[in-house]
Formats: structure tokens, C-alpha cells, sequence
């Protein structure tokens, strides 16, 4: 068993995310139903298990759709637990009634990447800054007054009175930001859950907002979830990193540590992805081939797999991949080939029903045969020949039997956890 020492925040966990779940049921429109889309239900979060200790600047990073927001404002209670919990103070934010709810709150403050929605158009910089002392209870103006400058000055808007009497439209997209900043911190909250903060401002003004938060944080003694698909940022302004993909944590460890030496190939991809800055030196990008799956259908297995280029028999592959190497390998052909293949193959439809064995074909077990040899000839690298066991005859079509396949669960490798296959339980 692990002798490492752990570090210092696991000691000292604020919040600890176990086993959380948040799902979304689809009921979609008429239509929808109609043509049986958009029905069933979306893993957002599906099982994460995260602590945040005291002090920490922890990220959340993964593409759209990885489920980074919905895990953050689940940690505020605004979206409820489907399953697991979440303690604060060794309370379940999942269980909490709303009164106290509205303390955590307090506690927990949120930031939003568009400091425009956040900030009502018809609020001075006052108003809006001062709104939550009011709505909490405190009714003297001067004392309000007195609070609203404290936080102004945090935030580096001076001289404040120049600003308490503005509006959102009298200031830049950074100073709007500060604003909501200062509305953040006003009730002396523990933890600030930042989600995209800097995405939609100017790149002059990014670095600067992050230096202000880290200021803030060191002066308030506050404790970070920061949200981003941006590794770059995450590096410069987190203690740990957990990578996202469809509603799992798929690797987490220290920002140095991810950086120097990331296991888990989707992590290895994001890394490749960064861009450059010096366009001279920039090295030609792996990107990530195709697209984030539906997470109302994620594939079998490892989620990753269909993505991923080290994926192996193991993975979970299955009918939907067959449909995406053959339709993937019909872009290449001419017209002609395509007609014939396609006409031999029949209908792929039913291959959207994920099952480890895929039955194509109805001309003759021969020809589909032969389109596979052809496809898997023309692209032996790729890992989906890895996933499938063997070929069977099946009347006048085959069968693509796939190997069995596991779903990786979030293990340690040597200081970093990581659910990926390549990386079995260290011993
Ligand atoms: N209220 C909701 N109802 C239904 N589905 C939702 C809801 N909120 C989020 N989802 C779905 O949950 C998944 C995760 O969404 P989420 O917004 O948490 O991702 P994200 O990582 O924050 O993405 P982005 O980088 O685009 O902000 C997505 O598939 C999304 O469509
Ligand atoms: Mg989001």
C-alpha cells in the first residue's frame, strides 16, 4: 500500500466530492420523440471523486460537454446530486435544506465567464457590488458603503470613487470582471468557484485578472475550483489539475507533475494541443481526431477509446466504431467504390445500437469480408483492428466480434491517479 506522504491539502480537505453523479433526463419535444432522438438521459458528472483542500487552486479542464460547469455548480448546490455527495465542513451539500443552502452560498461564490451577464445593465458599480449585504441583512448605507470601497480597492478598481457610480457600460470587459470579483469576495466567502473567468476577455487583460485572483487569494486566504479548457492558464494558476472527459475525471495529480509527465493519452492530447506562442517553433499538432461522443450514449468501455490513439483490445470496442472506421474509410474512396461498398454493406443504422458483436452484409459473407481486408489494409495502424476478435460468417453478411472490454477506474500510478488501461493498479 501507498507510504508516500500525502500531500498537505488531502489532510485538510474543504470540500470532498465522493462518488457524484448529476444526470440530466432528455424528454426532448414532440418531434424529438417522434423521431426518438434527444430522449434518455446525460451522465454530466458521472461518478467523480475529488478533494479540494484548504488554500488549493484546483482545475477542472476538459473540452465542451466534459461536464466541468455542471460539477462546479453542483458543488453550490445549484443543480441537485443524482447520486454521491458532497461535504463542506463534513455536511452534504447534497442533502442540505435550502436555508442552508443559502449559507453556502455565502460561503461558496461563484464567477461566470461573461462578466455582461453577470452584471445587471442597470446597476452602478455600487449597487451591484453592495447587493449581496443588502439581500443578507445589512441595512445601514454608510456600513454597505464602507464594505463596497474595501472591495473595490481588493480588486484594484481606484480611485473608487471614480467607479461607484458607473455603469457596466462605462467600463472595459476587465473592469467589469474586477467588479464581479468584488461582488464574489464582499461576503467574506471561503471558496471561489471560477468558472471560464477569463475566456471572454481581451488576451491583455487575461493575465492580469489571474494575478488579481491569486493577490486575492493569498490576502483572503481563499481556496480556488477554477474551470477552464485552457491548460495554459491552468498551469500558470493551479496547485492540481483534474482532467475531464464526459462526465469523469480521467487523470489528476499536481500541475507539475501533469505537465512533466501525463499519463493518460487524452491528457497527452490537450498537451499537443496547446498552441505555440512562437508560430516559428510550433510543431505540427496530433490533434484529437474525431468528435467529443454524446454523452446521453457514451461509447462502451473507456469513453476515450473511439478517440484515442493508443487504445488497444481491451478498450471497449464496439458496433459504432465499426460504423465510424467504415464511413471514416468511405470519405477516402471515389464515388464508384463507395456506391458498390455501400450496396454490399447495407444499411448502418442499426450499428448506432452499441453491442460487441456487428453483424454487416447481405450479399454474400465473401464481399463484406473482402471490404474489411481492404479497409483494415489500407489503415493497419488504426487501433480499432486492435478491438476486434475475429470475423464470423453470418448467412449473407459477417459478424465483427469485438474483444471484451473495461471500463477504467481512477487508480494511482506513481503520485497521479489516472483511469486509463495502459496503467493497471501499481503494486
Ligand atoms: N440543464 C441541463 N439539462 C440537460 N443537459 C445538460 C444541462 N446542463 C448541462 N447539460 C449537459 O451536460 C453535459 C456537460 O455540460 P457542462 O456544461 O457541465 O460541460 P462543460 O464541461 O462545462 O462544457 P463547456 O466547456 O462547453 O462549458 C453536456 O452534455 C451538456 O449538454
Ligand atoms: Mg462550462
Amino acid at each position: 500500500m501507498p507510504t508516500k506522504p500525502e500531500p498537505q491539502a488531502w489532510q485538510d480537505p474543504l470540500i470532498d466530492v465522493r462518488d457524484l453523479s448529476v444526470h440530466f433526463e432528455l424528454r426532448g419535444g414532440i418531434l424529438a420523440r417522434l423521431f426518438g432522438s434527444d430522449t434518455g438521459t446525460v451522465k454530466a458528472v458521472d461518478g467523480v471523486t475529488l478533494t479540494v483542500g484548504r488554500g488549493e487552486v484546483v482545475g477542472l479542464v476538459g473540452e465542451s460537454g466534459s461536464g466541468k460547469s455542471t460539477l462546479g455548480r453542483a458543488l453550490l448546490g445549484l443543480v441537485p446530486a443524482t447520486d454521491g455527495s458532497i461535504l463542506f465542513h463534513g455536511d452534504d451539500v447534497a442533502e442540505m435544506s435550502r436555508r442552508r443552502l443559502r449559507a453556502i452560498r455565502r460561503d461558496i461564490q461563484m464567477v461566470f465567464q461573461d462578466p455582461n451577464a453577470a452584471l445587471n445593465p442597470a446597476m452602478t458599480v455600487e449597487e451591484a457590488t453592495g447587493d449581496a449585504l443588502r439581500v443578507h441583512g445589512m441595512k445601514s448605507a454608510a456600513e454597505r458603503r464602507a464594505r463596497v470601497v474595501e472591495a473595490l480597492e481588493k480588486v484594484g478598481l481606484s480611485p473608487v470613487e471614480l467607479f461607484l457610480s458607473k455603469y457596466p457600460r462605462d467600463l472595459s470587459g476587465g473592469q467589469k470582471q474586477r467588479v464581479v470579483l468584488a461582488r464574489a469576495i464582499i461576503l467574506d466567502p471561503e471558496v471561489l468557484v471560477a468558472d471560464e473567468p477569463i475566456s471572454m476577455l481581451d488576451m491583455s487583460v487575461r493575465a492580469k485578472i489571474l494575478q488579481l485572483m491569486l493577490d486575492l487569494k493569498q490576502e483572503l486566504g481563499l481556496t480556488y475550483v477554477y474551470i477552464t479548457h485552457d491548460l495554459a492558464s491552468a498551469k500558470y494558476f493551479c496547485d492540481r489539475i483534474a482532467i475531464m472527459y464526459l462526465g469523469r475525471v480521467v487523470e489528476i495529480g499536481p500541475t507539475d507533475e501533469i505537465f512533466a509527465n501525463p499519463r493518460h493519452p487524452y491528457t497527452r492530447a490537450l498537451l499537443k494541443a496547446i498552441p505555440e506562442p512562437d508560430p516559428e517553433r510550433a510543431l505540427p499538432r496530433d490533434l484529437l481526431r474525431g468528435e467529443i461522443p454524446d454523452a446521453a450514449s457514451p461509447p462502451l468501455g473507456c469513453s476515450f477509446h473511439p478517440r484515442c490513439p493508443e487504445a488497444f483490445e481491451k478498450c471497449g470496442w464496439e458496433s459504432r466504431d465499426l460504423r465510424a472506421v467504415i464511413e471514416e474509410h468511405w470519405t477516402r474512396q471515389p464515388a464508384d467504390v463507395y456506391g458498390a461498398e455501400s450496396d454490399t454493406v447495407g444499411d448502418l443504422a442499426h450499428l448506432d445500437t452499441p453491442a460487441t458483436v456487428a453483424r454487416i452484409g447481405g450479399k454474400g459473407a465473401e464481399s463484406a469480408r473482402e471490404i474489411l481486408h481492404r479497409m483494415r489494409s489500407e489503415r493497419p495502424d488504426e487501433p480499432f483492428w486492435r478491438g476486434v476478435d475475429r470475423v464470423d460468417d453470418d448467412g449473407p453478411g459477417i459478424r465483427v466480434v469485438f474483444h471484451p472490454g473495461e471500463d477504467p477506474a481512477l487508480r494511482s500510478s506513481d503520485g497521479v491517479e489516472v483511469a486509463c488501461l495502459l496503467y493497471p493498479e501499481s503494486s
